[in-house]
C-alpha cells in the first residue's frame, strides 16, 4: 500500500488553487441517471470517489467523457437498476443513485451499505423519504429493492436529522413525483444548494433553496442541462488549518469564503489572520520572535450541521488544538464514532482524552509534536494525520493513504508547491 512521507516544521508559503468539492460532485454526478441526453458538468474533481461514482454509471448504462476538469456525460440508454455491494462498500455515496433510478425507471436495487470507520451510519430516513412518496422498500439479501408503480406521488418528508445524501436523494426521486412534495428539516449544506441548481437547469421546480423546507413541485419532464460544481470547502478548510498549524503564509484561490464562516471564526480566535478577498482568502500567521508562527489559543467547537462546525474538519482542527496553548473541548454531535485519529495524534505526542462524544485536547504548545508511523483511518482522519505530520518535528510515515486520495485532489502536489517536505512512496 502507498505511504506518504512527511519531515515536519516547515512553515508553508505560496498559492494553492481549491478543487470541485467532492460531495457535491457526487449527487450532480447521480442526478444526471435523472434525464437521457448531454449533461456537462464543470469542475468535478479526479478523485478516486468521483471515479466509482463514474464507474457505477457505466455499470447502470451512462456513457461518459471527461476533458480537463469537465465531463460530458450521456444517460440515454440506462441498462441496469443495480448498485453492487463491491462498489457500495468502498463508497457509500453509490445509495445517491437510489432516488435518480426511481424517478427514471420506478425501480432500484442498491446494496445496504453496513457500517463504517466513522459510525453506524444507516440510511433509513432516505428510504423513509422514498416510502412517503409512495414508493415500497424491503431488504432481500443485503440488497435494499425499492419500486413505485407508475409515478410517485408528492409527500410530506420530515427528517429527524437534517441528513446531507438523504435529501439530495429525496430531492432527486420528487422532482420527478406526481403533485408537492415538502422537505421538512431538510439539509442545507451548500452542496444541496448546488444540487438544487442542477435539478432547476433540468426543468425541476424547487422553492426554498439553502433553506431547511424545500417545496419541490413534480414534472413531467426533465432535460439534460450544463452545471459546474462549487469548490470544495473541506478541502478549502483542510488548507486553512494546515497553514494555522505550520505557520507562514497561504493564498487560497478558487474557494468560496462565505461557505467557511463557522471554521473562520474559530481560526481567528485562535490568533491566526484571515484576509477574505472574492474567490479567495489568505491566511497567515502574525511573527513571533521572527517566525511566522503565533502562539495558538485553544478554542474549543462543536460539530453541526451546516452552517455549523462541520463534522468533516473536526478532525483536522484536533491536530491544530494538540498545538494549542491551553485546553479545547471537541463536541462530535454528527456521527458517533469519528475519534478514530485520536491514537494516531497521540502516537505523534498529542495529549487527547475521550469522553463520550467529546476529546479533551490539552495543547502541548507549537514546536512538541514528534514524527512516527501513523495509519490513516479514514478521509478527514488522514488530513488530520497530515496536519499533525507537516507541523511536528522529524519525519512522520502515514499508511493506508487510499482514504485520503478519496476526497482531495493533487494533495501531495498541492502541499510539495507551497514548500512541505513530502513524498508519496509507491508500495
Ligand atoms: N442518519 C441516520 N439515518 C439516515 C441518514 C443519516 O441516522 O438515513 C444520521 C447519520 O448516522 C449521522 C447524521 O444522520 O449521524 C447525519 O448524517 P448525513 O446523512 O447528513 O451524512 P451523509 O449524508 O451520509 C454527508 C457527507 C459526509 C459528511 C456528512 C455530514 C457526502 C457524500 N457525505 O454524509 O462526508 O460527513 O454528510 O456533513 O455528502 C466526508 O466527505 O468525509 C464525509 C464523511
Amino acid at each position: 500500500m502507498d505511504k506518504l512521507l512527511i519531515d515536519g516544521g516547515v512553515p508553508l508559503y505560496g498559492t494553492v488553487a481549491i478543487s470541485g468539492a467532492k460531495n457535491a460532485a457526487l449527487p450532480l454526478l447521480a442526478a444526471t441517471l435523472l434525464a437521457p441526453g448531454d449533461h456537462i458538468l464543470h469542475n468535478v474533481p479526479d478523485l478516486r470517489d468521483t471515479r466509482t461514482m463514474l464507474k457505477l454509471l457505466e455499470i447502470l448504462g451512462v456513457t461518459w467523457q471527461r476533458t480537463g476538469k469537465t465531463i460530458r456525460i450521456n444517460s440515454d440508454h440506462l441498462t441496469g437498476v443495480e448498485a453492487p455491494y463491491d462498489l457500495v462498500k468502498t463508497m457509500r455515496a453509490s445509495v445517491l443513485v437510489l432516488g435518480p433510478l426511481l424517478a427514471r425507471t420506478g425501480f432500484a436495487r442498491v446494496s445496504l451499505p453496513g457500517g463504517c470507520a466513522i459510525g453506524a451510519r444507516p440510511i433509513n430516513y432516505h428510504l423513509k423519504g422514498f416510502e412517503k412518496l409512495g414508493v415500497t422498500t424491503h431488504l432481500e439479501q443485503g440488497y435494499v429493492e425499492a419500486a413505485v408503480e407508475g409515478r410517485m406521488r408528492g409527500g410530506t418528508v420530515y427528517f429527524d436529522i437534517p441528513s446531507v445524501t438523504g435529501t439530495e436523494n429525496v430531492l432527486m426521486a420528487a422532482v420527478a413525483a406526481q403533485g408537492e412534495t415538502v422537505i421538512e428539516n431538510a439539509a442545507k449544506e451548500p452542496e444541496v444548494g448546488n444540487l438544487v441548481d442542477m435539478l432547476v437547469a433540468m426543468g425541476a421546480k424547487i422553492e426554498g433553496r439553502d433553506t431547511d423546507r424545500l417545496v419541490i413541485h413534480g414534472v413531467q419532464k426533465l432535460t439534460a442541462a450544463e452545471s459546474a460544481i462549487i469548490p470544495d470547502r473541506i478541502e478549502t478548510g483542510t488548507y486553512m488549518i494546515a497553514v494555522a498549524a505550520t505557520g507562514g503564509s497561504v493564498t487560497i484561490t478558487d474557494c468560496n469564503p462565505g461557505h467557511l464562516s463557522a471554521l473562520t471564526d474559530k481560526l481567528l480566535l485562535c490568533g491566526v489572520n484571515i484576509e477574505e478577498m472574492g474567490e479567495s482568502l489568505t491566511v497567515s500567521c502574525p511573527e513571533v520572535d521572527g517566525r511566522s508562527l503565533c502562539r495558538l489559543h485553544s478554542v474549543d467547537i462543536t460539530t453541526l450541521p451546516y452552517p455549523g462546525f462541520p463534522t468533516d474538519l473536526q478532525a483536522q482542527f484536533m491536530a491544530l488544538m494538540a498545538q494549542g496553548n491551553g485546553t479545547a473541548i471537541i463536541h462530535e454531535t454528527i456521527f458517533e464514532n469519528r475519534f478514530m485519529h485520536v491514537a494516531e495524534l497521540k502516537r505523534l505526542g498529542a495529549d487527547i482524552a475521550i469522553e463520550g462524544s467529546r476529546a479533551v485536547v490539552r495543547g502541548i504548545g507549537r514546536d512538541k509534536l514528534c514524527g512516527a508511523p501513523v495509519m490513516a483511518t479514514d478521509l478527514r482522519a488522514s488530513a488530520s494525520l497530515v496536519i499533525a505530520a507537516l507541523s511536528a518535528s522529524g519525519q512522520t510515515e502515514i499508511s493506508r493513504i487510499y482514504h485520503l486520495e478519496r476526497g482531495y485532489e493533487d494533495m501531495v502536489d498541492k502541499l510539495q508547491a507551497l514548500g512541505a517536505r513530502v513524498e508519496k512512496i509507491k508500495a
